[in-house]
């Protein structure tokens, strides 16, 4: 399994941080904001990782990131979104890095507690398809939001003004090969972008879909409230917990 930090777009919610900046390299607590996904992967045994970035100082991420020595990688991939087209055409940008295998997704501005190794490892029993991770909020209508029959997911939706469940999809995802298919055949959306929410709703069409909620809190990064409350939750508990590591090791060997 193939990791994605979608790290582009031009962060409009947070300017004028981002006026001549990457929302992705501003700092979260102690951190740049993208070490936290990167964690999130490697913590999870995936170490072949590609950054895609694009807007404000793409060039940057090279010089914080280089290959990746600071996780313990011998090599980062990287490339380039030129303009604003969504998350879902970020990660058709990885067709040719990802070479069929499946690819777990996490998107630069998404922070959690813990790990998430169980939800990989049982992606990697489930054979194909594709896996949310969902956690419960207290703002759904923020995100894109699951409607829930039991174990079954029957549809997301993008930010509903009434959300069906209280839970968020949360910005890590995992889709097999097909997915690049799915995007082919997607049209931008309300706010010109292709959106992730349509290619799990095509994978919920085919009932290819799973989910898992995760443990430990999450948060998303890219507003000013959440910034800052991402910057308190790390400064209080610590984000990627390294005792977790030990899943990570078990879940590299499946
Ligand atoms: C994106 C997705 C949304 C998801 C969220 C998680 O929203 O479109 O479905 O819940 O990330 O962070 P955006 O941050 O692009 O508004």
């Amino acid at each position: 399994m193939k990791g994605v930090v979608l790290a582009g777009g031009l962060g409009t919610r947070l300017r004028p941080l981002t006026a001549v900046t990457n929302k992705h390299l501003l700092p979260v607590y102690d951190q740049p904001m993208i070490h936290y996904p990167i964690r999130t992967l490697v913590n999870a045994g995936i170490t072949d990782i590609i950054i895609v970035t694009g807007g404000n100082s793409a060039g940057d991420f090279l010089k914080l990131l280089g290959n990746g020595k600071a996780f313990g990688l011998k090599h980062l991939n990287y490339t380039y979104q030129e303009g604003e087209g969504g998350i879902a055409e970020a990660l058709a940008l990885v067709e040719h890095f990802a070479a069929n295998d499946p690819v777990c997704v996490v998107l630069g501005d998404n922070i959690i507690e813990g790990n998430i190794s169980s939800a990989v490892r049982s992606y990697r029993h489930q054979g194909g398809g594709a896996k949310i991770i969902l956690k419960k909020v207290p703002d759904p209508q923020r995100f894109g939001v699951p409607e829930l029959d039991g174990r079954r997911v029957l549809r997301i939706e993008e930010k509903p003004a009434q959300p069906k469940s209280e839970y968020a999809v949360i910005g890590i995802y995992m889709y097999d090969s097909g997915v690049y298919e799915i995007i082919r055949t997607l049209e931008p959306s309300g706010r010109g972008e292709l959106e992730i929410t349509d290619v799990n709703n095509a994978y919920i069409e085919r009932d290819e879909m799973s989910w898992e909620e995760l443990e430990g809190w999450w948060t998303d990064a890219g507003t000013f409230e959440s910034l800052l409350h991402a910057s308190n939750l790390v400064a209080g508990t610590g984000a990627n917990k390294l005792e977790l590591n030990h899943e990570a090791e078990i879940s590299a060997r499946v």
